[in-house]
């Protein structure tokens, strides 16, 4: 597993505090309780790494994990090699203030960050497409940033409605010019973690 040994870095309230923008990084973004620190955990295989809850917008900090020297990005040093949790997005019972804090952050981040290779986007396999997905499907379309998209909790689904779910969201990218990768995952069954894991890489290397 390239993915193996991530360690916590820091945790950060605005995008200044975030290690020094060089290297190579891959962000999660998703909807609150979508699963984004799950989905780390299972990638690195490290259950304890991000923490996860059942309580949404648990995660309210950007977290920079790094990967270990085996994971070496091509003419990157090994130690510049990053994964970073974004808080979740759209949960109601965060206060307004919290909220607009993050979305501006985000927003900044995104613009921002050079060291950004691409962005993992985690959606609920039973929820597709809700607001806060598009418009950061819009903004990687737009940056020409890289996006692969996890379509998450696929054990809440038979395999056929999970299939299914994927290629009506493939229908959709089509339809609508929106440009990203796209795979069933569950953290929980282990789902689609080494297709996962490949993608995080191909992101790293771009
Ligand atoms: P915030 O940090 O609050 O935005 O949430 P998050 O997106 O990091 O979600 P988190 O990983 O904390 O998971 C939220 C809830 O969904 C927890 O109760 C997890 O156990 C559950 N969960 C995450 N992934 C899966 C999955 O693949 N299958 C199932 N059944 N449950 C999952
Ligand atoms: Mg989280």
């Amino acid at each position: 597993n390239p993915l193996q040994g991530a360690q916590f870095v820091l945790a950060a309230h605005r995008i200044s505090q975030l290690p020094a923008d060089q290297g190579a990084e891959v962000a999660f973004a998703g909807r609150s309780n979508a699963g984004k620190s799950s989905a780390l955990n299972a990638l690195t295989n490290h259950k304890g790494l991000a923490r996860t809850s059942k309580t949404p917008g648990r995660t309210q900090q950007m977290v920079a994990f790094s990967l270990p020297p085996p994971t070496q990005v091509d003419g990157q040093p090994p130690a510049d090699v990053r994964l970073i949790d974004l808080p979740g997005y759209g949960y109601a019972k965060v206060p307004l203030e919290m909220r607009e804090h993050w979305k501006l952050e985000i927003d900044a981040y995104l613009h921002q960050r050079r060291s950004l290779r691409g962005l993992v986007l985690i959606v609920d396999i039973r929820h597709p497409l809700k607001e806060f997905d598009r418009l950061m499907l819009e903004f990687c379309f737009a940056t020409q940033l890289p996006c692969h998209l996890l379509l998450t909790k696929a054990d809440k689904l038979s395999r056929g409605q999970a299939t299914q779910a994927l290629a009506t969201l493939r229908k959709q990218f089509a339809a609508e010019g929106l440009h990203a990768t796209a795979q069933i995952f569950s953290s929980s069954a282990g789902t689609g973690v080494e297709e996962a894991r490949q993608a995080v890489m191909t992101l790293l290397r771009q």
